[in-house]
C-alpha cells in the first residue's frame, strides 16, 4: 500500500509538480502515531448491545487484566452505542446519567490506571444506529469532548446519514471527523464503520486507521441473517467478502472484517478458526464477548502468543488464500524475518486431511514480491497453536483438521 502510494506520488510529481504531491500523500496525512499495528481490545456491542453501564466497563477492564488479555496486547476498552445522554446547554455530549453517573472522564481514568485505553462510539448522522445523539454538525465539539475525556479510540458509524441523493458524502463526512480529532490534539485511533458500502478501502486509508469492509458480524459459522433493511454475516460469509481487499491494507490502515465473535460461537473449533483467520487477515482484534465470565479455553485462544504475533506482525501484510479445495482452504501470510504463517481451514462439518506439497506448489505472494523459494531454502515448521515442532519443509506437510477447525503453522527459515 505504502509502496503503491509512493509510486503514485512519484507519478504525480512528474506530471504536476510538488504542490500536488503534498496533498496526495495520504499515509502521512493521517499518521498520528497510533494504529500502526491492528488495534487490539474489547468492544461492548457484539455481546451486550445497548445493555451497558459503567460498572460493566470497569469489571470488563479488571477481567482483561486478570485473564492476561491486557498483557497479550488487548488494550482498548471500547464502549459502543447507547452510552449517550442528551447534549448540555452548550451542545456538548453527555453520557446517560443513569448508566454512566460518574462520567466518561472517570472511566478513562479507571482504565488508564490499569494500563488500558478507553474507546467510545459516535455516528456521522444526526442519530446513532441506536437512536442516540450522533455527531453530524457537532464534529469539532464532540472530538474536543472526547479528547477532554482522554478517550483513545473512536468508532464512527454510518446510520441516519440520509438516503439517495440526500445522503452525506462518506469521504467528506469521515474526513471532517478526522480533521476534528486532529484539531482536538489527542492521538485517537479512528475506526471507520460504514460497512463497506462505499468502497472505503479506496478512500479511507488517508482518513482512518481501520475501516469496516462488511455489514455486521453475527455469531454463526456461515449464515446470512436478514433484518429488513440490513443483513448480518457469519464468520465464513465475512471471510469470503475480504477477497480482493488485501492490497489496500497495511501499517496504520487496516481492513476491518468486524469485531470478533470469539467466545460467542458454539464450538471451540469455530472459535479457534475465527481467531486464526482474523490473525491471517491482519485484522483488528477487538473481542466482542463476555470477558468477565470468559472460559479459560476461550482466553487461551485470544491470548495465544504465536497467533497474536502473526496478527501483529510488523510488515502488516494481509494473508491470502493460497490453495483452495472445495472444503479446505490453505491461507498464507508472509511475515517479517522471512517467516510465513500457514493456516489450514476446514470449512466442512467432518474431519478433513490435506497434504501440502511444498515442492509442487510454489509459496509466493506476487503482490508483495515475497517468495518462500522452498527447495532453494528450507523452513522449520512449528504448530502455532501449541508451539510444538512439526518437521521441516523438506517433507510434505500432512494436516488433519477437525470439523470447522483451523490448523496454523509457522515457517521459520533454517539457518
Ligand atoms: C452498527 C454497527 C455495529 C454497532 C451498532 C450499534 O450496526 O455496524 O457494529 O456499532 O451499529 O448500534
Amino acid at each position: 500500500m505504502r509502496r503503491l502510494k509512493t509510486m503514485l506520488a512519484a507519478g504525480l510529481l512528474l506530471l504536476s509538480g510538488t504542490a500536488f504531491v503534498a496533498t496526495a500523500s495520504p499515509a502521512q496525512a493521517h499518521d498520528n502515531g497510533v494504529g500502526r499495528t491492528p488495534p487490539m481490545g474489547w468492544n461492548s456491542w457484539n455481546h451486550y448491545g445497548c445493555a451497558i453501564d459503567e460498572t460493566l466497563v470497569r469489571r470488563t477492564a479488571d477481567a482483561m487484566v486478570a485473564n492476561g488479555m491486557r498483557d497479550a496486547g488487548y488494550v482498548y476498552v471500547n464502549i459502543d452505542d447507547c452510552w449517550q445522554g442528551a447534549r448540555d446547554a452548550d451542545g456538548f455530549l453527555q453520557p446517560d446519567p443513569q448508566r454512566f453517573p460518574s462520567g466518561i472522564k472517570a472511566l478513562a481514568d479507571y482504565v488508564h490506571a490499569r494500563g488500558l485505553k478507553l474507546g467510545i462510539y459516535s455516528d456521522a448522522g444526526v442519530k446513532t444506529c441506536g437512536g442516540r445523539a450522533g455527531s453530524q454538525g457537532h464534529e469539532y465539539q464532540d472530538a474536543l469532548q472526547f479528547a477532554r475525556w482522554e478517550v483513545d479510540y473512536l468508532k464512527y458509524d454510518w446510520c441516519n446519514t440520509g438516503t439517495g441523493a440526500a445522503q452525506r458524502n462518506p469521504r467528506e463526512a469521515y474526513a471532517t471527523m478526522r480533521d476534528a480529532l486532529r484539531a482536538a490534539g489527542r492521538p485517537i485511533v479512528f475506526s471507520i464503520c460504514e460497512w463497506g458500502d462505499n468502497r472505503p478501502w479506496e478512500w479511507a486509508p488517508e482518513i482512518g486507521h481501520l475501516w469496516r469492509t462488511t455489514g455486521d458480524i453475527v455469531n454463526c459459522w456461515n449464515c446470512e441473517l436478514g433484518h429488513g433493511s440490513w443483513t448480518s454475516f457469519g464468520i465464513l460469509a465475512i471471510l469470503d467478502k475480504q477477497a480482493g481487499l488485501r492490497k489496500y491494507s497495511g501499517p496504520g490502515a487496516w481492513n476491518d472484517p468486524d469485531m470478533m465473535e470469539v467466545g460467542n460461537l458454539p464450538t471451540l473449533a469455530e472459535n479457534r478458526s475465527h481467531f486464526a483467520l482474523w490473525a491471517m487477515l491482519a485484522a483488528p482484534l477487538i473481542a466482542g464477548t463476555d470477558v468477565i465470565a470468559m472460559r479459560p479455553d476461550i482466553a487461551a485462544i485470544l491470548t495465544n502468543p504465536r497467533l497474536v504475533a502473526i496478527d501483529q506482525d510488523a510488515l502488516g501484510l494481509q494473508g491470502f488464500a493460497w490453495i483452495r479445495t472445495p472444503e479446505l482452504e490453505v491461507w498464507a501470510r508472509p511475515l517479517s524475518g522471512e517467516k510465513w504463517a500457514i493456516a489450514v481451514l476446514n470449512r466442512s462439518d467432518s474431519q478433513r486431511s490435506h497434504t501440502i506439497d511444498f515442492a509442487g506448489e510454489p509459496l509466493s505472494d506476487d503482490l508483495n514480491q515475497k517468495f518462500a523459494k522452498i527447495g532453494e531454502r528450507h523452513y522449520r515448521i512449528t504448530d502455532a497453536w501449541t508451539g510444538e515442532a512439526h518437521g521441516t519443509t523438506r517433507e510434505p506437510l500432512e494436516v488433519t483438521a477437525g470439523p470447522r477447525d483451523t490448523a496454523v503453522f509457522l515457517l521459520t527459515p533454517l539457518g
